[in-house]
Order: structure tokens, then C-alpha cells, then sequence
């Protein structure tokens, strides 16, 4: 077991678009998160935190800095590689849910299964991972039968499939009302206190950042508030 930082950016750059229609989303951003933390990251809408979790996730490369997650110094990291580490260590929630319509909540859950697994271990693992977020009787279900909280519950199971290290979330409780995002939001924070599951989850709900050990704000590409990298003043044990 590593006390490495689960996350290190130092510096990271992005931006989209060439020439004079350039726009630059990240301005240097530095931050450290290490193993267990939970935190919200907050900023007016375009203020570049779907781009920051997306550099993160490695879904999309940032253009300069270095970006260093679960030991894997991006850089230097293969696209197999990095295939490998999102499946296996890395769990997303979109606000979106993007569930698959015509599988069922079970072949939904198990789509990140790996094709080593056993079909039964398989089959196994996803109905477990549905009785976690409480819909172990929805397994043959269709997504379109089910409710928005239920639906982004599916989502989650998916995102917990493979027992990630890094759970990153982008408006997950977006398309929920109040009640139902409060049930998501409790879910997210009895898997960072009993699993230890490292959350970075952007979020507009007030809630949010009260479950939150950080919360950082966002503005125009940069970090205005919250630990930058280095700062230890993370507080005492709970
Ligand atoms: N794929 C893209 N191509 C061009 N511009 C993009 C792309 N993704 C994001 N942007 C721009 O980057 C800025 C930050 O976007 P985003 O990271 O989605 O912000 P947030 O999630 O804080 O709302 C916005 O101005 C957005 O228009
Ligand atoms: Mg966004």
C-alpha cells in the first residue's frame, strides 16, 4: 500500500480550438489528493471542471503539466495502459446516467466486466454490486422502467463494478430531484468513510460540500479556492 497521492497535477494546460478561436479552459492547475479524500469541486458553469475530472479520468489529455493518477504518470502511459487503468481502477458517474437501453440494469452493470472473468463470477459480481445501491431485484430490468435516482443508482453499480480506487463523479445528483440526489449524495459518502473510495465529484448541490472533506472552487481554468498541492492543512482525524 503506497502513501502516494491517488491524484498529482502540477501545472496542467488545456486548451480547445486553434488559432484566434483558441480558448484556454485549464490555466496551470496544481493539486494533490491523497488516498481516501472526498471532494467537491465547484465553479460557475465553463469553468473547466468537467475538463479537469475528463484529464483525470484520462478520457481527454491535457495539453501541458503533469498529470500523475494512481501511479501512472500520464505521459508516459499507453493508450492500452490508460484503457486498462479506467476500467479496472478508475469508476465515472456522468449526470447523465448513459446507461445502455437495451440492456438490462444487470448487463448495464456488467458491461466493464472484464473477458477473463468467469460469466458466472461475472453474473455474481453484478448482482452484488445492484444489491449495493439497493436494486439487487431490478437485475432483468430495462433502464427505461426505472426512475432517474434509480437510474443513476444503476450507474453507480457500474461505476463500482470492478471495485475502482477513484470514483469520479461529474453532476451525478444533476437530473435528480433534492430527495433523490440526497440518497446519492449519503451513497457517495458510506463509500468514502467504509470502502475508502477516493471521490472527486463536481457538483452544484450545497449538500455536496457539507459531505465534503475539500471543496474546491473553480474559476476560469484555475483553482481560486481550497488546498493547492503541498498544502498539508487538511485537518486533524474525524
Ligand atoms: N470538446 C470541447 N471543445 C471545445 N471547447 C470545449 C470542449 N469542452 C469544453 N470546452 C469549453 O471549455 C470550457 C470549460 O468547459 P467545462 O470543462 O465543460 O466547464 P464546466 O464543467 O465547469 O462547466 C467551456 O468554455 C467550454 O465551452
Ligand atoms: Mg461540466
Amino acid at each position: 500500500m503506497t502513501r502516494e497521492p491517488v491524484i498529482q497535477l502540477e501545472q496542467v494546460r488545456k486548451s480547445y480550438g486553434e488559432g484566434a478561436g483558441t480558448t484556454q479552459v485549464l490555466r496551470g492547475v496544481s493539486l494533490e489528493v491523497p488516498r481516501g479524500e472526498l471532494i467537491a469541486l465547484v465553479g460557475q458553469s465553463g469553468s473547466g471542471k468537467s475538463t479537469l475530472l475528463n484529464i483525470v479520468g484520462g478520457l481527454d489529455k491535457a495539453d501541458g503539466g503533469n498529470v500523475r493518477v494512481l501511479g501512472h504518470d500520464y505521459r508516459s502511459t499507453s493508450e492500452p495502459e490508460l484503457a486498462r487503468l479506467r476500467n479496472k481502477k478508475i469508476g465515472f458517474v456522468f449526470q447523465a446516467f448513459n446507461l445502455l437501453d437495451h440492456l438490462t440494469c444487470l448487463g448495464n452493470v456488467t458491461l466493464p466486466a472484464s473477458f477473463a472473468a468467469g460469466a458466472r463470477d461475472v453474473v455474481r459480481r453484478g448482482q452484488a454490486a445492484l444489491g449495493r445501491v439497493g436494486l439487487g431485484d431490478f437485475a432483468h430490468r430495462k433502464p427505461s422502467e426505472l426512475s432517474g435516482g434509480q437510474k443513476q443508482r444503476v450507474a453507480i453499480a457500474r461505476a463500482l463494478f470492478n471495485e475502482p480506487e477513484l470514483l469520479l463523479c461529474d453532476e451525478p445528483t444533476g437530473n435528480l430531484d433534492s430527495a433523490t440526489g440526497h440518497e446519492v449524495i449519503e451513497f457517495f459518502r458510506e463509500l468514502n468513510e467504509k470502502d475508502g473510495v477516493t471521490l472527486m465529484i463536481v457538483t452544484h448541490e450545497r449538500r455536496m460540500s457539507t459531505i465534503a472533506r475539500r471543496v474546491i472552487t473553480m474559476r476560469d481554468g484555475q483553482i481560486v479556492e481550497g488546498d493547492q498541492a503541498g498544502d498539508e492543512d487538511t485537518g486533524g482525524p474525524a
